[in-house]
C-alpha cells in the first residue's frame, strides 16, 4: 500500500494542538475523509467546540472522533492520550505533533518561558514519538510521524529567539528520527513508519484575522496530504508572500552564513543586508 493510504477511511489519526489552527483543519480533513481522529488539546472551550466541530462532519459518524485533554508538556497526558486512542481505535497509523506555545520572546524573558517553551515544543514532540512509536512500528500498514517545525527553527530571524530554539531542535530531532526509522531492519518494506517535518509558511491561525499574504490553514493540510503520501521528509509551504524560490534562497543564505564564514543572522546584519535581499528575492 502506498503512503498515501495511511489517510484512508477507517485509519487513526492523533493530533496534539488540535483546538485551533492547522491542528482543527487537518482533523477536519481526515474525519471528512472517513478517519478516526484523536483531537487532543488543553482542555476549555476552544477544544470542546473544535471536536463538536470536527464530530459533525465526521463522514464515519461522531463515534469515529474523540477529543482527548491533554497538555503536552506533561509525560502522565501523553500516556493517558496513547490509552486513551487505542481504547477508542485499537490502532493508530499516523501521529501529528502539531500543538505550540509561543510563550516568551526576547532574551529579557523569564527562565521559565524559556523551559516551558522547551517543554511544549520540543519535549512534547519527543515524549509522544516514545510513547507511540512500538505501536506505529507493529502496525503492519504504512503509518507516519509529522512533527511541526518552522522556517524560524530554519533561519534563525531576530525577534523570538526563545521559539526559533525549539524549533531548531525540533528539526534536527525530526532528522535523526528519520534517520534512525530508515535504518531499522525491523522498519523496512511498504508497510514502514516514515517521518516528516512540516514547515508551514505564514498562516492565519488561532483566532488572528486573515491577512492578504497569509495562507488558511486548508492549504497547509493540502501540503500535509501530499508530502506524505509523496515520501518526501522536509514539506516547506510557502505562502502568498514568500515564494518556494524564496525559502530555498534564504535556508541556503542562512547556511552559508557558516560556510562563507559570515556573522549569524547575517541576513539581518547591515554589512550584508543589501546582498542578501537581493540574493534571497
Ligand atoms: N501559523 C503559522 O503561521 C505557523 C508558521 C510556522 C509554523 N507553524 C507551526 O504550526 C503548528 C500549528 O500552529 P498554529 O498556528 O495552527 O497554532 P494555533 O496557535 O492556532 O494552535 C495551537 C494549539 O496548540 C495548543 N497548545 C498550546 N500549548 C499546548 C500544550 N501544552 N498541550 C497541548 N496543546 C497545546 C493550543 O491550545 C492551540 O489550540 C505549530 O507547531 C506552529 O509552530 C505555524
Amino acid at each position: 500500500m502506498e503512503r498515501g493510504g495511511i489517510f484512508e477511511s477507517g485509519k487513526v489519526a492523533v493530533i496534539t494542538g488540535a483546538a485551533l489552527g492547522i491542528g482543527k483543519a487537518l482533523a477536519l480533513r481526515l474525519a471528512g475523509k472517513g478517519m478516526s481522529v484523536v483531537m487532543a488539546d488543553l482542555p476549555g472551550p476552544d477544544l470542546d467546540a473544535a471536536v463538536a466541530e470536527v464530530q459533525a462532519a465526521a463522514s464515519a459518524g461522531p463515534e469515529t472522533v474523540l477529543g482527548q485533554a491533554t497538555d503536552v508538556s506533561k509525560p502522565d497526558q501523553i500516556d493517558a492520550l496513547k490509552i486513551a486512542t487505542l481504547a477508542a481505535f485499537s490502532q493508530v497509523e499516523l501521529l501529528v505533533n502539531n500543538a505550540v506555545t509561543r510563550t516568551g520572546r526576547g532574551f529579557d524573558a523569564d527562565p521559565e518561558s524559556w523551559r516551558q517553551a522547551m517543554e511544549v515544543n520540543l519535549w512534547g514532540p519527543v515524549t509522544a514519538v516514545q510513547a507511540f512509536l512500538p505501536d506505529l512500528l507493529a502496525n503492519p500498514a504504512p503509518t507516519a510521524i509529522v512533527n511541526t517545525g518552522s522556517k524560524q527553527g530554519i533561519t534563525n530571524p531576530p525577534g523570538h529567539p526563545i521559539y526559533n530554539m525549539t524549533k531548531s531542535a525540533l528539526k534536527t530531532y525530526t532528522e535523526a528520527l528519520e534517520h534512525d526509522l530508515r535504518n531499522r531492519p525491523d522498519n523496512q518494506g511498504a508497510g514502514r513508519l516514515s517521518t516528516h517535518l512540516l514547515v508551514p509558511g505564514w498562516t492565519t491561525t488561532g483566532k488572528a484575522e486573515h491577512k492578504p499574504g497569509a495562507w488558511l490553514p486548508d492549504r497547509v493540510v493540502d501540503m500535509l496530504l501530499d508530502g506524505v503520501a509523496g515520501e518526501r521528509f522536509y514539506i516547506i509551504c510557502p505562502d502568498d508572500e514568500v515564494t518556494a524560490e524564496m525559502d530555498a534562497k534564504r535556508i541556503l543564505w542562512a547556511a552559508q552564513d557558516i560556510t562563507e564564514n559570515r556573522p549569524p543572522l547575517s541576513r539581518w546584519h547591515p554589512d550584508f543586508a543589501e546582498v542578501a535581499r537581493k540574493a534571497c528575492s
